[in-house]
């Protein structure tokens, strides 16, 4: 047909019609075809356009272009409108009575909810959270610390010692291994840092051990460094009557008892007033009136040398905990075992 404003006119006005015509989605779908498809008479009218002259195309074409987009348009409105139609209320109803499904609620392992607690309450009393790799080198894990070579800490029995090697700023070489105790973090808070300060550095060690109720080859602990001027053991023993107390939420009472560690200097083993029994004396406490909770003193000149510093410039307190033993004690937990067997039911209790 040759293109002309009346053809163009005729066949839009015609398109429009059917289109509103159309009753089904079906019948639609014919109506676009036959307008606007690749063998429609609207595709023949555009495509003889390129034989028109200049002037003709100048205005035949807009208005060609038009009438495609207003049948397009008039199309898509009565797809929607029919799709509106056939939309059955009925089907789509909603019963906002039925329960909803209902998400499951995780928490936090016990012992991350304890190591929690514990960094919440030394940041109370204006320490840092400091941070340490679980891969180490031998230096700062046992020399550092003034743990000798030939120290049995160090036996194969009690580390786990890693093939690789790393190399050190001078050209060295240090055997790494998993760190068997938080005390490496000391040394490199020490190497990085200028007293006064005071620190607790919570976190995972490895132990080559036979497991049983009170042993793990994987378990936390977390480390305390208090250094400065004049720090002192009564410094150190109110921080502990003070974080016990708070931990445990009812006063606790510290004990101090000579020990050995090579990197402190005094040492000591550090007790608890029995929580059970309140220092009565009960089952819980072996009838001691008192827990052991880990290992304490005041820091070994040696180490505050290895890390840096000039000796006996500095006065300092360490200790290190068990987390899990904490952990044991606060909710009477009787297997250390439990906290890693992945058992739901253990784990749902806290
Ligand atoms: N690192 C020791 C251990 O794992 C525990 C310890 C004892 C840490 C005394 C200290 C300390 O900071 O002063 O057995």
């Amino acid at each position: 047909m040759e293109p002309s404003l009346k053809v163009i006119e005729t066949v839009q006005k015609q398109a429009l019609k059917d289109i509103e015509a159309a009753h089904s989605e079906s019948l639609l779908r014919e109506v676009e075809l036959k307008f606007l498809g690749r063998k429609s008479e609207f595709n023949a009218i555009l495509k003889s356009l390129g034989s028109l002259s200049p002037d003709e195309r100048r205005i035949l074409g807009p208005r060609a272009q038009e009438a495609k987009t207003n049948i397009q348009q008039s199309i898509e409105k009565k797809k929607q409108s029919l799709a509106l139609q056939s939309f059955d209320a009925s089907a789509e109803w909603i019963d906002v009575t039925l329960p909803g499904e209902r998400n499951e609620r995780g928490h936090f392992h016990v012992l991350s909810r304890v190591r929690r607690d514990i960094e919440e309450i030394f940041s109370g009393m204006g320490f840092d959270v400091a941070d340490g790799p679980e891969i180490e080198t031998e230096w700062r894990n046992f020399d550092a610390l003034n743990i000798p070579k030939n120290h049995p800490a160090r036996d194969a029995w009690d580390t786990f010692w890693l093939k690789e090697s790393a190399l050190q700023e001078d050209g060295s070489s240090q055997r790494l291994l998993l760190r068997t105790h938080t005390s490496p973090v000391q040394i490199r808070y020490m190497q990085s840092h200028t007293p006064p300060f005071r620190i607790i550095a919570p976190g995972r060690c490895f132990r080559r051990e036979a497991t049983d109720a009170t042993h793990e080859h994987t378990f936390h602990q977390f480390e305390a460094l208090v250094v400065g001027d004049d720090v002192n053991t009564a410094h150190f023993k109110y921080i502990g009557e003070e974080f016990f107390s708070r931990f445990f939420g009812s006063k606790v009472i510290v004990r101090l008892r000579p020990s050995f560690f090579p990197f402190t200097e005094p040492s000591f083993e550090f007790d608890i007033s029995c929580t059970v029994c309140s220092g009565k004396k009960c089952p819980s406490c072996k009838y001691t009136g008192w827990l052991e909770v880990g290992g304490a003193g005041m820091v070994n000149q040696a180490v505050f040398e290895a890390a840096g510093y000039s000796r006996d410039r500095y006065q300092g307190f360490a200790w290190g905990f068990g987390l899990e033993r904490l952990a044991m004690m606060k909710y009477k937990i009787h297997d250390i075992r439990l906290f890693h067997s992945g058992d739901i039911r253990f784990i749902r209790q806290f």
